[in-house]
């Protein structure tokens, strides 16, 4: 039987959930993926199979579907600590680096994740790849909205040795999207691997105008891969 790309991040994302112990606090994730794993803690609450969890949410459209599924939640000024966390990706390499924000909310998702004892990754197999950022997909970039235009031109001719074009993301309505802090992203669509990630990533931050960008360097601590032959699970 062949499985359809949702139905494999439905089997990763209940595969992670069997991580999670009652009272635990858990970062919950963003995006189509993580969407399965929430509704699944969500389901295990209701029957009694999970006591006293806490959710600190990634974004604003899981804060509500959390508070739809009566999961308690706060946030990282009042739990620094979190348990574990459990979030999707858009790319993953074979060192378990990752890009992350297509979906737009990789901010929130980095303090959360960074703060977590735990981070699980959920992805179906198209999202594996030998290395992160290449010409597949872009590289999100969080910036302010105040002169967007310099800020992207800087980044631009920063990673313009990679066959780099930055490009404003849109929303509705061709407007700008805005990200839950108010912010623009800037997606970066590199025709060349960027070679030494960390190098790159410092370079990016060092940036006036940018606030953070979708490489997730060294977090991950499982990746869960559901693919047609099974489920694999990579660890640090
Ligand atoms: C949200 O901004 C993202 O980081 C998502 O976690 C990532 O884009 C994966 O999303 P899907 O699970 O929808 O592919």
């Amino acid at each position: 039987m062949i499985l359809t790309q949702d139905q494999l991040k439905r089997i990763a994302a209940y595969k992670a959930v069997d991580f999670v112990e009652s009272g635990m606090v858990l970062g919950l994730g963003t995006g189509s993926t993580a969407k399965h794993a929430v509704d699944r803690i969500g389901e295990l609450l209701r029957q009694g199979k999970l006591e006293n969890i806490v959710g600190i949410p990634t974004s604003k459209k899981t804060q509500e579907q959390a508070l739809s599924l009566g999961i308690p939640l706060s946030d990282l000024d009042a739990h620094p600590v979190i348990d574990l966390s459990i979030d999707g990706a858009d790319e993953v390499d074979p060192y378990l680096n990752l890009v992350k924000g297509r979906g737009g909310s990789l901010l929130r998702e980095k303090m959360i994740e960074g703060a977590s004892k735990k981070f699980v990754v959920i992805v179906d197999e198209s999202k594996m790849v030998k290395h992160i950022g290449g010409s597949k997909l872009a590289l999100p970039v969080e910036i302010v909205p105040f002169c967007w235009k310099f800020t992207a031109e800087k980044l631009r001719s920063l990673l313009e040795g990679y066959g780099c074009e930055a490009n404003l993301r849109l929303g509705e309505k061709g407007k700008p999207f805005v990200t839950d802090n108010g912010n623009y992203i800037v997606d970066m669509h590199l025709e060349e691997d960027m070679g030494d990630l960390g190098a790159v990533s410092d370079a990016i931050l060092r940036l006036p105008g940018v606030v953070e960008h979708g490489m997730f360097l060294d977090m991950a601590s499982t990746v869960i891969i559901a693919g047609e032959l099974g489920v694999k699970i990579k660890t640090k």
